[in-house]
């Protein structure tokens, strides 16, 4: 499967992705301040979301916060334009809370319809069977302030997904309705590897020899992609 980056910007509204800024800006969540505390609170709260959602526990990948980090640290509050599914937000007080804005996306979701939408592609590629792995960095841009660097505001906060989620087609087979709150299996219990079976994941676009849209969302602007 190849992948050809290509350029659809549309607007999306900036106001959901980055909030008013904390008042209190002077204590540093220790999400952001420690590594370890980063990884972990990016784990915990997207494998809740995912086992909510019976999609398998993602693992850390070090390649994809690598890659998080170089994108992070220009400031630059716009998609990447990368191989792997991303999510951004900039703003929030601490990571718990800006993936909490991704996954707080499913309130709007159709999952009858299961199609792609600017206001719910955080959420399905947070939740997206067939992505088993994440890697995420922070940078402390201060965008637009003084002193700052580039227009992300506050903490901005970079996830690259592996492999990619929010292919066009897949939505149904990826994007599950929650479970009730017995169903949902403990982090201990659920499985970290498996993703939907790769004969039910074959994009159908490409079955038939033509594109097949693949779409990344982040924070504020939507760019496309396309499977070839
Ligand atoms: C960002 O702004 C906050 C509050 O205005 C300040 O405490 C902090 O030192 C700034 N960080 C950087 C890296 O400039
Ligand atoms: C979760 O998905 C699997 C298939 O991957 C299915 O067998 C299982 O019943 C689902 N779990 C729940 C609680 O719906
Ligand atoms: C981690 O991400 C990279 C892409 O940056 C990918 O090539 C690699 O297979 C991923 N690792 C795992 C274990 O999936
Ligand atoms: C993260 O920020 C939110 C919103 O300000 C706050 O309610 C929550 O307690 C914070 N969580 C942590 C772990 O700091
Ligand atoms: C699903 O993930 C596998 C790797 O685990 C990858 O080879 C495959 O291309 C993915 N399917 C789609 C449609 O992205």
């Amino acid at each position: 499967m190849r992948f050809a980056p290509s350029l659809l910007v549309l607007s999306v509204p900036l106001a959901h992705a980055i909030p008013q800024l904390s008042q209190d800006s002077a204590s540093v969540s220790a999400e952001y301040a420690n590594d370890d505390t980063f990884e972990k609170a990016v784990l915990d709260v997207t494998n809740l979301y995912r086992r909510q959602h019976n999609a398998s526990q993602l693992a850390w990948n070090e390649s994809l916060v690598e890659y998080a980090k170089d994108w992070s640290e220009d400031c630059e509050f716009k998609h990447s334009g990368g191989p792997s599914g991303e999510n951004l937000a900039s703003g929030y007080p601490n990571v718990t809370a800006s993936i909490e804005a991704w996954g707080n996306e499913r309130d709007d979701y159709d999952f009858d319809k299961g199609e792609f939408a600017s206001k719910t592609g955080h959420f399905t590629q947070l939740v997206w069977r067939n992505t088993s792995t994440v890697g995420c960095a922070r940078t402390e841009c201060n965008g637009s302030q003084k002193g700052g660097k580039g227009d992300a505001p506050g903490w901005y906060v970079v996830c690259e997904y592996y492999p990619t989620g929010n292919v066009i087609g897949q939505f149904t087979d990826n994007v599950l309705e929650q479970l009730p709150d017995d169903k949902v299996p403990s982090a201990s219990d659920a499985p970290t590897t498996t993703g939907v079976p790769s004969a039910t994941a074959t994009p159908q676009g490409m079955a038939s020899g033509t594109k097949t849209n693949m779409v990344t969302l982040f924070g504020a602007v939507l760019l496309g992609a396309l499977w070839v």
